[in-house]
């Protein structure tokens, strides 16, 4: 098994030391920074947008996975782009025209994410599977940061990842929500490429170090 990839949520750092936070996940073995766009509309809570998106352009080094819950997402995908997204996600419950959504993000230069929340069925991507680079699967209710994953996941990960397999795809699969320590090898087993952890990271004691345990977390644990 391979490393997974490590995308720190900025929606659980300390906004009043936003720059010190940034800088610790620049010194971190972290691969993105997870940047999630809120609207009110779309799921019951507002975060931020591009007044954050600038300083987070301005002081993090790393590449910045945009994930937007949001209404009508085709709006504001010139905007992340230009804004400095490396790949924007956009929601399947959001998008009546996905191909077309998807294949614009492309045109903008970034990678194509889509997202299902817990209730979507995996089967709903099988006819768009060539526009997608990463399939970002929720493992909560989107909407806060800091509640229980939702144990169906897994099982729904493994679908997946044979849904890719029997079509050929190298489409990534990221989670999302209530990712931890603790389930991190269940999901790389199951077969996620990419994990989303924010309460995880910055709710520890030493974010660097819980970094550094997810991305170990594919070898097996010492007795
Ligand atoms: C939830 C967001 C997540 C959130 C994850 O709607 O999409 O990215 O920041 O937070 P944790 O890891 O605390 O569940
Ligand atoms: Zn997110």
């Amino acid at each position: 098994m391979t490393q997974p990839i490590v995308a720190p949520s900025l929606l659980a750092a300390d906004f009043a030391n936003l720059q010190r936070d940034l800088e610790l996940i620049n010194r971190s073995e972290a691969d993105f920074l997870h940047f999630d766009v809120m609207d009110g509309v779309f799921v019951p809570n507002i975060s931020f947008g591009f007044p954050i998106l600038d300083v987070v352009r301005r002081y993090c080094q790393k590449p910045i996975d945009v994930h937007l819950m949001i209404t009508d997402p085709d709006r504001y995908i010139d905007a992340f782009a230009e804004g400095g997204a490396s790949v924007i996600h956009v929601h399947y419950e959001a998008c009546t025209h996905l191909h077309r959504t998807l294949s614009h993000i492309r045109e903008m230069g970034c990678r194509a994410g889509v997202v299902l929340n817990p209730h979507t069925s995996i089967t709903n991507l099988e006819d768009i599977l060539d526009q997608v680079d990463v399939i970002l699967i929720m493992s909560v209710n989107p909407g806060f940061g800091g509640q229980s994953f939702i144990p169906h996941t897994l099982p729904k990960i493994a679908r997946l990842k044979q849904l890719l397999l029997a079509n050929n795809s190298p489409a990534l699969i990221e989670v999302d929500g209530g990712v931890s320590l603790k389930n991190a090898p269940a999901l790389l087993e199951a077969g996620a490429d990419s994990l989303v952890a924010g309460s995880s990271v910055f709710g520890s004691p030493d974010p660097l170090e819980a970094i550094r345990q997810l991305k170990n977390s594919h070898k097996p644990m010492m007795a």
